[in-house]
């Protein structure tokens, strides 16, 4: 190369070069967000504990691993590359220096083998004798939990308490799930056919829920998979569950009956449970308490009774997939709009 395109190219470096640091600026902003409802790096479980010794050592091994080889690179790139007067070449073969970097490697593995098997084996611990049980089962696109000592079985919002571990069966109906709350455990996959277990302990009560979401893509709308794990105190646990294995409330309006009715004598009842009631359906979520849930549609949507007209309406609209059918007669349902509006009345107060 000439002069000329030396100056050109180290004008050119000098040009990105605030560009590059500003992105490098950027990405270490970005990494200290602490409060990210999706991290797995904030740990409120005990499965994120055990699995965070390993994942932070691997992740700081890599860490020097990439900036020793980055920074070797550009030393090497800029120390002994070609320019007037210094003609760069190749070789190759040095016993000593291959030696170095097979033992390096060799000591990484060994050293983040200690803590891998440690966690493995915490994993592998059989359930503890208190243990809630809970069956969780995948479906496209929703999760279904059935408590197993208590017969209770609700959708998309997993109540447990704090400090007692929680013992899953994953389960699915159709394709492949993935079972992930990011801050307490998982990624697990629900594989139908077959059951694979998970389970863990939160480490505390708090008012917010912590979010899951389906881990593995299972069709049109996976993004839209997602549930809510509220973890409570020992006793308002007990009393969450107690109200969660009663039978459906009775209407408290006129328009609440109407909807019951309407409910009741329609294709509903074919698909849904209210417990108590003549519906017993399997196919989609349990409603028995539908009212006292935050969200619909696993997860997408606030539960109002306006966003449930809009569901029982046309849930494909609002959710792209959606295996219920539209109840509107406007788009082919049985249903006329004064009818949805009692009916969202009516599961609005299953509480
Ligand atoms: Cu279920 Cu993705």
């Amino acid at each position: 190369m000439d002069d000329t395109r030396w100056a050109r190219a180290r004008a050119q470096t000098q040009r990105f070069l605030p560009v590059m640091a500003l992105a490098v600026v950027a990405v270490l902003a970005a990494a200290c967000e602490t409060n990210l409802p999706q991290s797995t790096t904030v740990i409120e479980g005990s499965h994120n504990a055990t699995l965070w010794v390993p994942y932070r050592m691997v992740f700081i091994l890599a860490a020097i691993v990439f900036v020793a080889v980055m920074a070797l690179t550009v030393i090497f790139s800029i120390t002994y590359r070609e320019r007037p007067g210094r003609t760069a070449r190749q070789f190759h073969g040095n016993t000593r220096l291959e030696i170095v970097w097979t033992l390096i490697p060799i000591i990484i593995v060994t050293l983040i083998s200690v803590p891998t098997v440690n966690a493995i084996v915490a994993e592998a611990q059989p359930i503890a004798a208190n243990a809630l049980r809970v069956d969780a089962i995948g479906h496209q696109w929703w999760f279904e939990f059935v408590y197993l000592d208590e017969k209770v079985t609700t959708a998309n919002e997993l109540h447990i308490p704090e400090g007692r571990e929680v013992a899953f069966n994953l389960k699915s109906v159709d394709v492949i799930h993935s079972f992930w709350v990011p801050q307490l455990a998982g990624k697990t996959d629900m594989v139908p056919g077959h059951v694979n277990d998970i389970k863990f302990t939160a480490l505390r009560a708090r008012p917010e829920p912590y979010l899951g979401q389906c881990a593995e893509f299972c069709g049109t709308s996976h993004a839209n998979m997602r549930f809510r794990v509220f973890v409570h105190t020992e006793a308002d646990f007990a009393a969450w569950l107690k109200s969660a294995a009663a039978n459906g409330a009775n209407p408290a309006s006129a328009l609440e009956k109407q909807g019951q009715e309407i409910f009741m004598r329609s294709a509903c009842i074919g698909c849904h449970t209210v417990q108590g009631s003549a519906a017993a359906g399997k196919v989609g979520p349990d409603l028995t308490h539908v009212g006292s849930r935050t969200t619909i549609g696993s997860g997408i949507l606030v539960n109002t009774p306006e966003t449930l007209e809009k569901w029982i309406a046309n849930s494909a609209d609002v959710k792209p997939g959606s295996k219920m059918p539209p109840m509107a007669k406007s788009d082919g349902g049985a249903l006329s709009k004064e009818e949805i509006t009692a009916v969202a009345a009516y599961l609005s107060g299953l509480k």
